[in-house]
């Protein structure tokens, strides 16, 4: 195929495609566990002048500081922490520097990679396990737990459906000792755009592609099932390929939320502000509950 046809096609493929695009139904998630992706992602992570995938050092030693606090009425640094979707680790790493023994997991091969070797090297109190949050092993809890708290940042929440959530949150809270901490930065309702809208960039690179493209987003709020559908059309430059991915992140009203927990026996909920308010866009409220205890007859 010419260069011309390949681009006549990738265009004729993106007028095509059925509109607006459904949560769930056509796509989930970034391509995290895809080895190309997650090196390219890695650099994203440890870049400090972007928040887009992980906090800057100085933001993480605030979101500790912050957690320090949280743990110390229960246990000081020899509480034992699970960090969800854990990426390189960064948060691991620093925690053990403190003192506090950590395990993370994740499914994003270069990034655990990273996070292992860095520990290795720095001969940290970590653990990093290679698990899927979506299937999560039987013996999941035994392997790790059970832990004082469990981190999961980012708002990565977000991005699974409904009743994926309630499976995986029952499956973290089994990991956690009663009256251990789950604590969730989420997206509250109101940072989610309603409107719909598309942009487009060249880029020499991103984390989509090695060579230069066209990076075309579209954005759809779907009201009925209250998520966001991000869209993304990658056409290289040279060839033409064309590839599209497809995000989504739902949005959970603060009730909703917070009965979402308690079904998991994650209770007495309290609401917190984003810690540093360094950053609008990547940085998010959080809210932590308790692993109910047999007292308090939830569990
Ligand atoms: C925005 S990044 C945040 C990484 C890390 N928590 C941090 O703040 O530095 C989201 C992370 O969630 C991980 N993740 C997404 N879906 C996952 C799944 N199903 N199982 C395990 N990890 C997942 C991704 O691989 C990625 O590392």
């Amino acid at each position: 195929m010419s260069r011309s046809d390949a681009h006549s096609k990738a265009i004729a493929a993106i007028l095509a495609a059925e509109r607006p695009a459904r949560p769930w139904l056509d796509g989930n998630q970034l391509p995290w566990n895809e080895p190309t992706f997650s090196r390219r992602m890695l650099d994203v992570h440890l870049d400090p002048s972007t928040h887009m995938a992980s906090r800057s050092p100085d933001v993480i030693a605030r979101h500790l500081d912050w957690l320090a606090a949280q743990l110390a009425p229960n246990a000081g640094t020899e509480s034992h922490i699970l960090d969800v979707g854990c990426g390189p680790g960064l948060y691991c790493h620093e925690l053990a520097r403190r003192g506090y023994k950590t395990t993370g997991f994740d499914f994003a091969p270069a990034p655990l990679a990273w996070a292992k070797a860095t520990a290795e090297a720095e001969n940290l109190d970590c653990r990093f396990l290679d698990a899927d949050l979506t299937a999560l092993p039987k013996d999941f809890a035994a392997k790790v737990g059970p832990v004082d708290a469990i981190t999961f940042w980012f708002g990565e929440f977000h991005s699974f459906p409904p009743p994926v959530a309630v499976k995986f949150l029952s499956q973290l809270a089994d990991c956690l000792k009663p009256g251990g901490l789950f604590v969730l930065e989420y997206q509250p309702m109101d940072i989610f755009v309603t409107e719909d809208s598309s942009e487009w960039a060249a880029h020499e690179k991103s984390v989509f592609c090695d060579v230069p493209h066209l990076w075309l987003q579209e954005f759809h709020w779907d009201e009925a099932a209250r998520a966001e559908v991000h869209v993304h059309w990658i056409i290289e430059q040279q060839s033409g390929n064309l590839k599209r991915y497809i995000q989504c992140h739902q949005g959970w009203p603060d009730d909703e939320l917070v009965e979402l927990l308690a079904g998991a026996h994650l209770v007495d909920p309290v609401f917190h502000s984003p810690v540093t308010g360094i950053d609008e866009q990547f940085e998010f409220p959080i809210i932590v509950t308790r692993k109910a205890t047999a007292r308090s007859g939830k569990e």
